[in-house]
């Protein structure tokens, strides 16, 4: 019997009696996919100062200026993201959704594992790493996620200097009118995306899932707290803490990629 094991059932009892369960991930729930969360020990944030790298104006600004201290960092990233692969947390979630008991999972993230596992009812707040948006015309494609990062990749080192104006050469075209796109994400100081959905979401559910976040960045973090106030029943997994103490109702401390498949154990 595993240490946690009585909230594990309790959690199971909770979702398979549920009307309308949803989750709100953050970046923990990749944590497992290789991919390293913001605010950890170790975070993007320890090595990136979001100042510089987290809005458009300071990316623009640091890759014009210190591109040599970024372009390290990029490719690492690219590395990273090419390697990653969706964990049992992902697809746990996405065998709930089969099942008829998850009916969405709204993420903070945008790494695109949780389509990649099958998850189909998805709310991407801040964006999709790997969807392409025209800065002329806005349309929206979609890449590849491994063919674009060996593309961006074999860009760069094909550049002799790498600053804005040669950064902006390898950008990919749109599919509409030919111009610049970027990643559809959202940056610090920008819109976040589908939050009407996103909130819809909370205050329909009546058990949600608070998944691998540490709450501290709003709207997302006012996801839970929306769902609690419409009488929804809080079940948050998080190995390291718990963000939202006074509203939880079940708080197992564990991986998401190791608690998730052991709840859907324990559903029938
Ligand atoms: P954070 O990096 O702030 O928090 C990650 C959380 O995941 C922490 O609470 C960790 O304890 C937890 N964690 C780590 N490993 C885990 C695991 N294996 N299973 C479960 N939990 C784990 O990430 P977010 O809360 O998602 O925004 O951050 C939100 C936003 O901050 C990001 O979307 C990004 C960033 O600034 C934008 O870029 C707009």
């Amino acid at each position: 019997m595993g240490r946690w094991d009585k909230e594990i059932k309790e959690a199971a009892s909770i979702l398979a009696e549920s009307t309308f369960a949803i989750a709100s991930s953050g970046a923990g729930v990749s944590a497992e996919s290789g991919i390293p969360t913001f605010r950890d020990p170790g975070g993007v944030w320890d090595k990136l100062d979001p100042a510089e790298v987290g809005t458009t104006s300071g990316l623009m600004n640091t890759l014009q200026t210190k591109s040599h201290i970024l372009l390290p960092f990029f490719l690492d990233f690219l590395d990273i993201f090419e390697r990653a692969e969706p964990n049992p947390g992902h697809y746990a979630l996405a065998s709930l959704e089969k099942k008829g008991i998850l009916k969405c999972v709204i993420t903070q993230n945008v790494d695109n594992l949780h389509q990649e596992s099958g998850t189909m009812n998805l709310i991407e707040v801040h964006g999709n790493f790997f969807r392409m948006s025209c800065l002329s015309c806005r349309n929206k494609h979609t890449v590849n996620r491994k063919s674009f990062i060996r593309e961006v990749r074999n860009g760069i080192n094909a550049l002799d200097k790498f600053d804005v104006d040669s950064f902006l050469s390898i950008a990919e075209s749109c599919e509409q009118c030919s111009r610049i796109t970027r990643p559809d994400v959202v940056m610090f100081g920008e819109s976040v995306q589908e939050l009407p959905a996103a909130f819809q979401a909370a205050e329909k559910s009546d058990v949600m899932l608070v998944l691998g976040t540490s709450g501290v960045v709003y709207p997302a973090a006012y996801f839970p707290v929306k769902a609690k106030e419409t009488g929804a029943k809080i079940i948050l997994i998080n190995p390291n803490e718990n963000p939202f103490p006074g509203m939880t109702d079940v708080y197992i401390p564990m991986k998401t990629g190791e608690a998730m498949p052991a709840i859907l154990e324990h559903i029938p």
